[in-house]
């Protein structure tokens, strides 16, 4: 089944459009990369396929978003995040909570889950991560890596079962780097769709396929 599908995706932050005519899918178990030179449009399509644009930042979309089947505009927010998450370049831009148990609990909370089934998804998450021996901590003390660790836990406690990571490993150092790379190669390995936008080159090799943008256009690249 296509997890994630863009359809003639058009997009304009202003009136000069960033891209026309974008076809974009993937599939369940399957990872796929997304390049192109910085300002090519790679995180304004991460935000379209994930629904942050246009729920919360502003932009002239027009084209088809369908998440497992269903027109995104078919469905509400708690519809749209059990099937698509997201992890910036930043992470703390998603970090806010004073310990990491706080942090992993916001969404499940959101979602009015019952307080055992909270607490079965942070004990979840933090392990799929290997994280747990952190959940006391403050967030702010932990290292570069470690926050991206949270902030994929945080989002894996939403149980989405598509996954897009925007850059999430281009802040870091060569050694959290690899610790988050392992965390998306087991969520690959547990079946979740996965999207990252990438740009450097040696993170592909976990990419079944690689799709590039060039001058306003998306294509599908041979994948080295
Ligand atoms: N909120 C915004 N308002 C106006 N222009 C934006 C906004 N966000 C990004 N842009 C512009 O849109 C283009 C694409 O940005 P982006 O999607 O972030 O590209 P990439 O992730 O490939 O570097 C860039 O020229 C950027 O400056
Ligand atoms: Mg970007």
């Amino acid at each position: 089944m296509k997890a994630l599908e863009g359809i003639g995706l058009y997009f304009a932050y202003g009136k000069k459009p960033l891209f026309l005519n974008v076809n974009i899918s993937i599939s369940e178990g399957e990872c796929v990369a997304l390049t192109g030179p910085s300002g090519s449009g790679k995180s304004t399509l991460c935000h379209i396929l994930s629904g942050v644009i246009p729920r919360s930042f502003e932009g002239n979309v027009s084209g088809t978003v369908r998440l497992f089947g269903n027109d995104i505009r078919s469905l509400s927010l708690e519809e749209t995040v059990k099937r698509v998450g997201i992890v910036f370049q930043n992470p703390d831009s998603q970090l806010f909570s004073p310990t990491v148990e706080d942090e992993v609990a916001f969404g499940p909370e959101n979602l009015c889950l019952e307080r055992e089934e909270i607490g079965r998804r942070i004990t979840a998450s933090l392990d799929s991560v290997g994280m747990q021996k952190y959940r006391y901590a403050s967030p702010a003390k932990l290292s570069g890596g470690q926050k991206q660790l949270i902030a994929l836990a945080s989002v894996l406690a939403l149980e989405p079962k598509a996954l897009i990571f925007d850059e999430a490993l281009s802040q870091l150092d060569e050694d959290s780097a690899a610790l988050v790379k392992h965390a998306i190669r087991e969520q690959k390995a547990r079946g979740k769709a996965i999207l990252m936008a990438e740009h450097d080159p040696n993170n592909l090799d976990i990419a079944d396929r690689v799709y590039a943008f060039s001058d306003g256009s998306l294509s599908e690249v041979t994948h080295a």
